[in-house]
């Protein structure tokens, strides 16, 4: 990514905040995070051609090599109750799929909650973070990591097998601005936080290309089991909901293990 291409993915997604662009950074959600706590605006996106110590899910790593990945942050300020943030992840997670398909014809599935996958590989991944003051949403900062034309060599021995790009998918050419401006314009139509039909709408898009529904799963439910069961359709706010025999159990946060 460079700083000409992230300007004008940006505006042609319809965004007039000036992006945040930087050749390394440590990393793109920690520098969105300081902006927004000096009062950023909303659709602030920070992107980055290396980062040194990208942050996953669940306290893991995030590798870089410069020059291929697709690696962003957003800052929003929805006006939404926190229980309800993780919308945004899923409405992410769509976006990345459709955009990754629209721009390559790779063919790529969320899996639950939102991990991005191709192959059963993990192609991209989106980590939202949110400041929460007195029971509300301060902002909210979505970070994007899409895997463009990482090779099999370029990731470490202990994710090599379980990880996949774009190239490696065989898209014929990757175009990171095409596909971040695809992303973007995606979210800003879809970002309406305030209507009483976002939620519905989000999960309605998200479950058509998640492919965890419908399969057996190993997962830990919110009160710390581990449990199996088929996930058999996603909660109000997007939590997994496991049947098992004649039990329900709700999977709110956390991985699942698909079993066949
Ligand atoms: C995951 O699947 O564990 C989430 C990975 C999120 C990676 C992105 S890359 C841009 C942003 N900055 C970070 O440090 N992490 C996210």
């Amino acid at each position: 990514m460079r700083q000409h291409s992230l300007e004008s993915a940006v505006r042609a997604a319809g965004i007039d905040v000036p992006p945040v662009f930087s050749e390394e950074t440590a990393s793109t959600s920690t520098d969105a995070r300081e902006l927004a706590e000096a009062g950023a605006p909303e659709w602030t996106v920070v992107a980055t051609n290396h980062q040194t110590g990208g942050r996953g899910r669940l306290g893991r790593s995030w590798v870089s090599v410069p020059g291929k990945l697709l690696q962003f942050s957003v800052v929003l300020r929805p006006a939404l109750p926190p229980q309800r943030i993780s919308l945004l992840s899923y409405l992410a997670a769509t976006e990345v799929i459709e955009a990754s398909s629209a721009t390559c014809g790779v063919e790529v599935r969320a899996k639950w909650p939102n991990d991005v996958v191709a192959s059963e590989r993990k192609l991209a991944g989106i980590l939202p973070e949110a400041l929460i003051e007195e029971g509300k949403v301060g902002f909210v900062i979505l970070g994007i990591g899409i895997n463009l034309s990482m090779g099999e060599e370029d990731f470490p021995g202990e994710i090599r097998g379980l990880a996949t790009s774009l190239a490696m998918e065989g898209a014929p050419t990757i175009d990171d601005a095409a596909i971040l401006q695809e992303i973007l314009r995606g979210l800003a139509d879809a970002y309406k936080p305030w209507s009483e039909a976002f939620p519905d709408a989000v999960l309605r898009a998200y479950a058509l290309h998640c492919v965890t529904l419908g399969r057996r799963v190993k997962a830990r439910t919110t009160a710390g089991d581990l449990v199996e069961g088929t996930a058999e359709r996603l909660g109000a706010n997007g939590e997994l909901v496991l049947v098992d025999g004649a039990s329900e159990l709700l999977v709110a946060f956390g991985e699942v293990e698909h079993l066949e």
